[in-house]
């Protein structure tokens, strides 16, 4: 039998993914781990331990003692928070990753999730349709430690038959709980200003076309991959994955077809340089090919969801 822990659970991703996978395996079967002292409410409902991801030694012990079978390793630090504390993000990033790593290597984990994302393309990567394998020159770095960690996790995967599986997630945009820290959060505050009746401010410039996805299609991506059988699993860096492009502009025009008088402005700051580097659009065809993903989610399927569930109240939690 499975059990799965959560690192990271109260984050943006590990939240839904929680929830989806105690409906799956049980909510007995799925420990939700993060560094907040409290569980979130939101989980409550199954075990959750206060758990810092860089205390190697109780990771350690925490995933023998209690014969954890799959680690989903969330906890990082997203790419605007990352560059404005580089040593400490590089740190998360990668400490952790060993630690877990090192535990499917030794035996005590059987399979092993780790996200990257489109941050690990730069400013030399082509942008529409970036394909699989490209030239990388991540500029940022949230970037650089997650091209780093898609290396590593190959190399774990070739050299002690680690079953290590990831995905380059585009921006995820979901209700549950809040995203924090990253370049496409853009595209889900804006839900919540549009949802009060206010002007949004948007911190990118109009134009700024970055892929993204609604987290229902990521959530199902994650689960889907997990499930796959070992040999369809060719790729054992990161998974290219696409769900819909847009920009702020397409997205605001999307919003004003349901709320009319919807306004934004455009006050791009340093988050704007970071989208410059990343691709507009993603071509995901090995992850079509190998363990048969399709996005079920349009730009305007996400924003009818969207604008009938956001709740204002997360804001003031
Ligand atoms: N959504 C992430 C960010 O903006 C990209 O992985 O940092």
């Amino acid at each position: 039998m499975e059990k799965i822990l959560i690192i990271g659970a109260g984050g943006q991703i590990g939240t839904e993914l929680v929830l989806a996978l105690r409906k799956l395996k049980g909510k007995n079967n799925v420990i939700a781990a993060d560094i907040k002292d409290e569980c979130p409410d939101i989980l409550s409902d199954g075990v959750y331990v206060q758990m810092d991801v860089l205390n190697k030694e109780f990771v350690r012990s925490f995933i023998i003692d209690n014969k954890i079978t799959e680690v989903y390793l969330l906890a990082a630090l997203l790419s605007a928070t990352a560059e404005k504390n580089p040593a400490f993000a590089w740190r998360l990033n990668m400490e952790g990753l060993f630690t877990i790593l090192d535990l499917a290597k030794e035996k005590y984990l059987k399979k092993v999730f780790w996200p990257s994302s489109i941050a690990v393309f730069g400013p030399s990567t082509p942008v529409d349709s970036t394909p699989q394998v490209t030239v990388m020159e991540p500029s940022t770095v949230y970037g650089i430690s997650k091209l780093a960690g898609e290396r590593w996790c190959e190399y774990y995967a070739k050299k002690y038959n680690v079953d290590v599986r990831s995905i380059r997630y585009p921006g995820l945009i979901s209700y549950t709980s809040l995203p924090g820290g990253g370049t496409t959060d853009y595209a889900v505050d804006i839900f919540y200003q549009a949802k009060l009746g206010n002007k949004f401010s948007c911190f990118l410039k109009e134009g700024a076309k970055l892929p993204m996805m609604y987290m229902e299609d990521a959530i199902r991506a994650t689960i889907e991959l997990m499930s796959s059988d070992e040999k369809n699993i060719k790729i054992r860096s990161s998974y290219n994955l696409a769900g819909s492009s847009f920009s702020p502009k397409e997205l605001a025009l999307e919003i004003q077809k349901i709320i009319p008088d919807f306004a934004i402005e455009y006050k791009p700051d340093f988050r704007q340089e970071i989208a410059d580097t990343w691709p507009n659009s993603i071509d995901d065809s090995s992850a079509r090919e190998d363990w048969g993903w399709k996005e079920r989610f349009s730009t305007s399927d996400i924003v009818k969801t969207m604008l009938s569930n956001v709740n204002t109240g997360l804001l003031i939690n």
